[in-house]
């Protein structure tokens, strides 16, 4: 087991800034994920950890060591990939003791290692298997096994789940998460699925082009995002943005009206700009109330409404440039062509000003 901690990291491969001054600290035994749109630096920095690809500037300390200069092999990690990466001429059990064989362990603490992934992984039954007589979940616990064995300070994951189909997701990542329980490990998990995300992490790291735009536990990355990017990216379906502006302003509160939003007082408490400064209001879909909300009002025509189940998405158009989309609970949905009028509790409203950075309500 072991800390990571990442100091000032740059990766550039020419001219293109890939990483840019990422400074991130791991604890010993805890879950991070790595998420962010496609190209956003993940593997990058994943890679740069297992010491596959090189370090432009900064440091990487894996425990008290840093390891820079370290090969891969002597890095005391272990990385899963979304191609599994199995020899196909070797059985399931060959693939996982392939690695260790060149490190001279004795056979039977090989045996013993295998024996116990096997049994974690329930692979026992497949051990005699060769990698094309198994389906893609199976292989990809092969994978894990292989990375198990090896009894890493550090589990790196680089999106192991993609290549499933819908149920066999699911269902692998709730393996993953016992065997973090079970294991204790120090995991590093990169997606771009913001659902393995939230339910995977002890604290998400969300990357936009190259940098870290917010770092925290799962709900408060919810509930407090810190920027527009993380309010938009966390959460599905996302966060409706409204522009507004600031139409006056005291010591202790900002009255903020916008195209089809009715004027509402909130009292913020980190805002300097002046009367007349844009802002951005967003709302989640399933806090945007039928009824009972206060403050934030919005009305319009439903223009579709996509029927769950337990749940309903109402597609509205306020006025001709302003569309939202609320959750509706319940049976009572409302049918397309429906008038309806929206409201928000304050506590479920989120403010940005022109930069995007959140702007604090009391
Ligand atoms: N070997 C390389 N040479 C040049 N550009 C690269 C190389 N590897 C990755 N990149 C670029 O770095 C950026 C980040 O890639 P990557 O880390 O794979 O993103 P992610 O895993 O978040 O989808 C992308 O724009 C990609 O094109
Ligand atoms: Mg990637």
């Amino acid at each position: 087991m072991a800390t990571v901690r990442i100091a000032k990291l740059n990766k550039s491969y020419g001219d293109a800034a890939i990483l840019r001054d990422i400074d991130l600290s791991v604890d010993d035994g805890e879950f991070v994920v790595l998420v962010g749109p496609s190209g956003c630096g993940k593997s990058t920095l994943l890679r740069m950890i297992a010491g596959l690809d090189g370090v432009t500037s900064g440091d990487i300390f894996i425990g008290e060591r840093r390891v820079n200069d370290l090969e891969p092999a002597h890095r005391k990690i272990a990385m899963v990939f979304q191609s599994y990466a199995l020899y196909p001429h070797m059985n399931v059990k060959k693939n996982m003791t392939f690695g260790l064989k060149f490190s001279g362990m004795a056979q039977p603490e090989m045996d013993r290692r295998v024996a116990e992934a096997a049994r974690m992984l329930r692979l026992e039954p497949l051990l005699e298997r060769r990698p094309r007589d198994l389906s893609g979940g199976q292989r990809q616990r092969v994978a894990i096994g292989r990375a198990i064995v090896r009894e890493p300070d550090v589990f790196l994951f680089d999106e192991p789940l993609s290549n499933l189909d819908a149920a066999l997701r699911v269902s692998t990542r709730v393996e993953i998460a016992k065997l973090h329980r079970l294991l204790g490990a120090t995991m590093i998990y990169v997606t771009h699925d913001q659902i393995e995300a939230m339910t995977l992490a002890d604290r998400i790291v969300v990357m936009n082009h190259g940098l870290i735009a917010q770092v925290g536990k799962p709900l408060d990355l919810y509930y407090h995002p810190a920027n527009l990017f993380v309010a938009g990216f966390i959460g599905s379906p996302a966060m409706n943005f409204f522009d507004a502006s600031v139409a006056a302003k005291n010591a202790t509160a900002v009255t903020i009206s916008g195209p089809g939003v009715a004027a509402f007082d909130a009292a913020v408490k980190n805002f300097s700009g002046p009367v007349g400064a844009k802002i951005k209001i967003g709302v989640r879909p399933e806090h945007l109330l039928a009824e009972g909300g206060s403050g934030f009002k919005i009305a319009g025509a439903v223009e579709l409404v996509e029927r769950l189940g337990e749940t309903s998405y109402a597609h509205v158009r306020a006025t001709p440039e302003v569309a939202l989309i609320a959750e509706i609970r319940g049976r009572d949905a409302p049918n397309a062509g429906d008038p309806i009028a929206l409201s928000a509790h304050e506590r479920d409203l989120h403010l940005f000003d022109e930069r995007g950075e959140r702007i604090a309500i009391d």
